[in-house]
């Protein structure tokens, strides 16, 4: 899937990139979702599998379906994923096909993604059951996500027109009031929200530039529109940039916000 400003479609570059600290955020979020064993789950926006994969371990469903955009991300989950009780398919968030009823609707990472969120919200409410769950999760793009904030920042000092694409700006408002407004208004109950917080350790510089030259997502997307040269004055400013320890490594905390509400 290629859109103007991100493209989704190498899940082992989108794994090696993004999806190892998405594991951990996935992690976090079913367990805080605390739902019993045996459920139907959906996971909307379902990528290369991390959060599918968080639900198998942790929550013993009796089934999940992974629905994504991207035909290549949805080849990559099968490879990774092959368990009898999980399905992938390739499908739009906004119209989720009417036939399956699930007692858990989720998402990870994807909601800030998708044209239109209330509609996405709107299309998980109808997938579950009455009294079923909807819950998500997105970044804290503008608060706590400094994997991401120290690339853009670097990126605007080079580039004034980067800002437009920074994602601390595009998804600014993406925040626990948003995602509780959002609940609220399709209509969810008992709306509760909570912060899930992680720190990306990072052996060293190249552990961190390395997967942006993957080319998944708003940022790395936006690193190989760069021709060579102002690709490596980036890879420089970033490398300032980054508070490194003395043995090169670094921490680097990362926030998501996560949304629960009942149907
Ligand atoms: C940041 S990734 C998150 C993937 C995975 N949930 C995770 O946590 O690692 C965003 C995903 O949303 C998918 N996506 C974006 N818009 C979509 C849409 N309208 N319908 C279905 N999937 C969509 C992309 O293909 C991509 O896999």
């Amino acid at each position: 899937v290629a859109g103007s400003t991100e493209q989704w479609s190498r899940g082992g570059y989108y794994d090696a990139f993004m999806g190892r600290w998405s594991r951990r955020v996935a992690d976090d979020f079913v367990t805080w979702v605390a739902a019993d064993p045996g459920r139907r789950w959906v996971d909307v926006g379902s990528g290369t599998g991390a959060l599918t994969s968080a639900i198998v371990t942790r929550a013993r469903p009796s089934a999940v379906v992974g629905i994504d955009a991207s035909t290549e991300y949805v080849d990559d989950a099968r490879r990774r994923l092959p368990d009898p009780r999980v399905r992938f398919e390739v499908g739009d968030a906004h119209d989720l096909a009417a036939h399956e009823t699930f007692d858990i609707a989720v998402s990870g990472l994807m909601l800030n993604f998708a044209a239109d969120g209330e509609r996405v919200v709107a299309a998980m409410r109808r997938a579950v059951a009455p009294d079923g769950v909807v819950a998500a999760y997105v970044w804290d793009y503008a608060g706590r996500m400094e994997l991401l904030q120290h690339f853009w920042a670097a990126a605007a000092t080079l580039d004034p027109s980067a800002r437009d694409l920074d994602e601390a700006v595009r998804f600014a408002a993406w925040n626990a009031n948003r995602l509780s407004t959002l609940w609220h208004e399709a209509g969810l109950n008992e709306v509760r929200t909570t912060g899930i917080d992680i720190t990306c350790r990072l052996r060293d510089f190249d552990d961190y530039w390395l997967p942006f030259l993957g080319g998944q997502g708003p940022a790395a997307t936006y690193l190989l529109s760069l021709d060579e040269q102002h690709r490596a004055a980036l890879r420089d400013a970033v490398r300032t940039r980054l508070p490194m320890a003395t043995d090169g490594s670094l921490r680097l905390p990362a926030s998501a916000w996560a949304v629960l509400g009942t149907r």
